[in-house]
C-alpha cells in the first residue's frame, strides 16, 4: 500500500500574536530548529517520503525556501495553499490530487512526538488498512478531541473539545487514513464554527468500525506548541534532553540518513554546505562517529 504525508501548517497563529504577525507559527523555532521539522521527522519515521506541506498563501514561499523540493533528504515535497482556515479535515480535500487515491498520514504542524517505541508504532500505523488515531493521556482533555474507549480498548465515542470530557484521552494531531479520506472529508458538513472538523471525519470511521486507536504510553511525549506557554515548555523539553544526551531530536538530516533515504555521501554533502552552527557541528559529529562510517 502506498501512503503519502500531509503537514498542515496553516492558520494565523493568533494565539502567538504578535510573534506570528509576519511569520507562520510553524516556522518559529522550538529550541534549535523550526517547529515544522518535528512533524516532518515524525512522518519520515513512519517511512513516508512523499510529503505535501499546506500553509497560507503568505507563508508558503518561506516553507519552500526552508525545505526545498526534498531531494536533499531523499524525499519529495509539494506545497499547496489553504486560502481560508476551513478546518483540519480540509487539508485532505486540498491534498486530494496530491494523494491521487493513495492512503495518507496527516499531521498538524505544531505537534511534537517523542519517545521510546514511537517509530515502531508509526510504522505499524503506516501499514494498517483502517484509519488510525493516537490517544494520549492529558490533564486538560477538554482542550482537545477526546476519545472514550471500552474495556476492550475499542473506541466508543469521540467528541471535539467537550465541556464534560468522558476520558483523559486526547486525540493527537496525527492521523492515518485509507484512500477514501479526501472523499469522506469533502462530504462532511461544516461545524458551527464553519470548519470541516477532523473529529467528524474520525467519527465517520469510528461509526463504521474502522478506526484503530493507538494509545501512546506514559513513556512517550506528545506536545503541541500553539501558545506562548506550550512553545516555551516544548523548547525547554527539547533542550533538556538534547543537552543531556548530546543527541538531537527531529534532526531531519539525521533521520533521513537513519531511515536510509540518503547515503553517507549525501549526508556528508549536506554537512559540507551547512554554515558554522551547533546544528552543523552536530551533523559533523555524527559523520565522524564510528557507527556511521
Ligand atoms: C485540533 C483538533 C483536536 C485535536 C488537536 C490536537 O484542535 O480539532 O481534535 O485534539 O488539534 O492538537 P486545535 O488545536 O485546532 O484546537
Amino acid at each position: 500500500m502506498s501512503r503519502k504525508g500531509i503537514i498542515l501548517a496553516g492558520g494565523h497563529g493568533t494565539r502567538l500574536y504578535p510573534a506570528t504577525r509576519a511569520v507562520s507559527k510553524q516556522l518559529m523555532p522550538v529550541y534549535d530548529k523550526p517547529m515544522v521539522y518535528y512533524p516532518l521527522s515524525t512522518l519520515m519515521l513512519a517511512g513516508l517520503r512523499d510529503v505535501l506541506i499546506i500553509s497560507t498563501p503568505r507563508d508558503l514561499s518561506i516553507f519552500q525556501a526552508l525545505l526545498g523540493d526534498g531531494a536533499q533528504l531523499g524525499m519529495s515535497f509539494s506545497f499547496q495553499a489553504q486560502t481560508e482556515a476551513r478546518g483540519i479535515a480540509d487539508a485532505l480535500v486540498i491534498g486530494s490530487e496530491f494523494l491521487d487515491d493513495d492512503a495518507s498520514a496527516l499531521i498538524l504542524g505544531d505537534n511534537i512526538f517523542y519517545g521510546h517505541g514511537l517509530s515502531g508504532v508509526l510504522k505499524t500505523a503506516a501499514c494498517a488498512h483502517p484509519a488510525t488515531v493516537f490517544a494520549y493521556r492529558v490533564k486538560n482533555p477538554g482542550a482537545y478531541g477526546v476519545i472514550e474507549l471500552n474495556a476492550e480498548g475499542d473506541p466508543v465515542e469521540i467528541v471535539e473539545k467537550p465541556s464534560q470530557p468522558r476520558s483523559n484521552l486526547a486525540v493527537t494531531g496525527l492521523y492515518f487514513y485509507p484512500p477514501n479520506a479526501p472523499e469522506v472529508a469533502g462530504s462532511l458538513r461544516p461545524s458551527a464554527r464553519g470548519e470541516l472538523e477532523i473529529t467528524d471525519l474520525n467519527r465517520w470511521y469510528l461509526e463504521r468500525g474502522s478506526l484503530r486507536v493507538e494509545c501512546l504510553t506514559r513513556g512517550q511525549a506528545w506536545l503541541d506548541a500553539g501558545t506562548h506557554e506550550s512553545l516555551v515548555a516544548a523548547a525547554k523539553f527539547i533542550e533538556t534532553i538534547e543537552k543531556r544526551q548530546g543527541l538531537k531530536i527531529s534532526c531531519i538530516e539525521e533521520v533521513a540518513y537513519h531511515m536510509g533515504f540518503i547515503t553517507r555521501e549525501q549526508l556528508a554533502g549536506l554537512v559540507h554546505d551547512m554554515p558554522a552552527s551547533s546544528y552543523g557541528d552536530y551533523l559533523r559529529m555524527l559523520l565522524e562517529e564510528n557507527e556511521l562510517t
